[in-house]
């Protein structure tokens, strides 16, 4: 029985759920059930991970850094990342949304921030899920310069580089993406779908009638 319920619900999903392997228990609804169609899967994920872990251990090898991690997207990115580079390195992290209210600068609001102890002086690897208009990435490089960072790179998982609006590009990505609501692997909706081991497209049926929560 349950297998027969497993291959129907196999047969639904679209190639791209198929080879991440996505499967949900009979009877309870899984965050899987409201994705079209997976982007990036786990092993896709995890190739782009090694290589940009690559990256970051070739340019701070020898060098004293911190990893900042921007709360709450890159949690799932970070701790990945961070495992995949096998030098000494510090690790921080800071909470920050900035509005979208029109303005070129993008006004920054800090919830949470690292100890001056933890900027002044040091190397930072500021960390994101996704570099959009890049006015957060922007705000937060500024602010950490400004109370006396040494140096501040930037590090995220995805780039839309076509909604760019600040001048700013990532000195390391993960993937780039078209322009296109993606969750999953951090990214969230509404708060939700972070805990997705995929990048996915919702339903778009889900976010005709609601704004995405920031962060
Ligand atoms: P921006 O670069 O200042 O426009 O904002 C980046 C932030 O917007 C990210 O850290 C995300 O929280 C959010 N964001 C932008 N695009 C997406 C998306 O496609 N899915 C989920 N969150 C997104
Ligand atoms: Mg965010």
């Amino acid at each position: 029985m349950w297998g027969s319920f497993a291959s129907r619900y196999h047969a639904r999903l679209d190639p791209g759920r198929r080879r991440a392997g996505v499967s949900s228990q009979p009877g309870l609804r899984a965050v899987h059930d409201d994705i079209e169609r997976v982007l990036i899967s786990p092993e896709e994920i995890r190739a782009g991970i090694e290589r940009v872990a690559g990256e970051v251990t070739h340019t701070y090898r020898g060098t004293d850094f911190t990893v900042v991690g921007v709360l709450k997207g890159s949690c799932v990115f970070v701790s990945d990342l961070i495992r995949a580079v096998p030098i000494p390195l510090e690790l921080a992290f800071l909470s920050a949304s900035s509005y979208r209210d029109g303005t070129t600068s993008g006004r920054l609001d800090l919830s949470f921030f690292p100890a001056e102890g933890e900027i002044a002086g040091k190397r930072l690897l500021l960390v994101d899920d996704i570099l959009d208009t890049g006015r957060t990435m922007q705000a937060l490089v500024d602010t950490l310069m400004e109370r006396g960072a040494l140096d501040v790179k930037t590090c995220v998982f995805l780039d839309k580089p076509s909604r760019r609006l600040a001048a700013i590009q990532p000195d390391f990505r993960a993937f780039a993406v078209e322009d296109l609501f993606v969750v999953g692997y951090g990214l969230d909706f509404a708060g939700r779908y972070r805990n997705l081991p995929y990048v996915g497209a919702l339903r778009p049926a889900l976010y005709a009638s609601a704004a995405p929560a920031r962060g």
